[in-house]
């Protein structure tokens, strides 16, 4: 078995962009025309980023606030959103086929909150995926994790099977409560997603290192949004990791919690696409929040 590799004098080089490949976004250039296209509804072209919605929360904690009646909370400002990453029965169930956004339908699942959540399986079949016309899938992958292998197998089947039929998959990493979120950590996780064909890669920011993290990874990294933390501290976190090479966000309770939700995904917006410093964007954000009437 080789040894671990944990010196401390790696060269992520953060000053320096990963090679171009003649796609707007990082080490995408080899895609079949349908993957890219996926890719393309996802991101912006004109800005290489990305504001997703995450509400699929219900898939292993239930109603969880904020997300209680989908309907009334998130479908009203779902065109907000870049791309809105969910369960094939929310979208089914709730979001109108007239949507516009991008859909990142949930791919695993199984275990609830009250087992070992690492013990997931596919849950979703990628023609099922192409029949809501998905834009990609997501996986969670728990390095680290008590079912670690089974949750990397579930993201290579969900790669292969995204291959077959141009959808491109979204590998989540680093959630779980026991895990040290560090640079090493999330270096580790992001780069095992990419190497073994995540197109794209979701995970947290931390405050020190988050530059060595993106850069070390090949391909895109969404930034999580965590648990709610106030308004100000959020918009903060969006700006720094996008700065530190995000290239997007995929918040949610950080948005469908706040007070108002379609004034928190316009600020996020204007961080993320217009490189709003924060102060500037919470400004914004109370602004909208005070003309939304009572
Ligand atoms: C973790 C997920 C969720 O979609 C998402 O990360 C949760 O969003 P947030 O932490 O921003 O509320 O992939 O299971």
């Amino acid at each position: 078995m080789p040894e671990a590799d944990a010196r401390d004098d790696k060269m992520f080089y953060e000053d320096i962009p990963w090679t171009a490949s003649g796609f707007f976004l990082k080490g995408s250039g080899s895609y079949d025309w349908g993957m890219s296209n996926r890719l393309a509804r996802i991101f912006r072209p004109e800005t290489g980023r990305t504001v997703m919605l995450a509400i699929d929360h219900g898939y292993f904690q239930g109603p969880t606030t904020g997300l209680e009646r989908v309907d009334l909370t998130i479908t009203p400002i779902a065109s907000q959103a870049d791309a809105l990453m969910l369960t094939r029965g929310m979208l089914r169930s709730t979001i109108p086929p007239t949507h516009r956004g991008a859909i990142v339908v949930r791919a695993s699942g199984g275990p609830s909150i009250l087992k070992e959540l690492s013990n997931e399986r596919i849950a979703i079949d990628m023609e099922d995926a192409s029949r809501i016309n998905a834009a990609a899938v997501a996986v969670q992958v728990f390095v680290g994790g008590e079912y670690e292998t089974q949750s990397i197998e579930n993201m290579t089947r969900l790669v292969d099977a995204g291959f077959r039929y141009g959808i491109p998959v979204l590998g989540v990493t680093a959630v779980g409560k026991q895990l040290t979120r560090d640079a090493r950590y999330l270096g580790l996780a992001t780069r095992i997603c990419a190497e073994l064909g995540a197109q794209v890669v979701k995970t947290y920011y931390i405050e020190d290192g988050f530059a060595k993290v993106t850069s070390g990874c090949p391909v895109p990294i969404v930034m999580a949004g965590g648990k709610k933390v106030h308004e100000r501290d959020a918009l903060e976190m969006a700006y720094r990791a996008v700065q530190e090479g995000a290239a997007g966000v995929d918040m949610g309770r950080n948005i469908f919690q706040s007070a108002s939700p379609s004034a928190m995904i316009e600020a996020i917006g204007h961080v993320v696409h217009g490189g709003e410093p924060p102060a500037a964007a919470y400004d914004r954000y109370c602004e909208a929040t005070r003309s939304v009437p009572a």
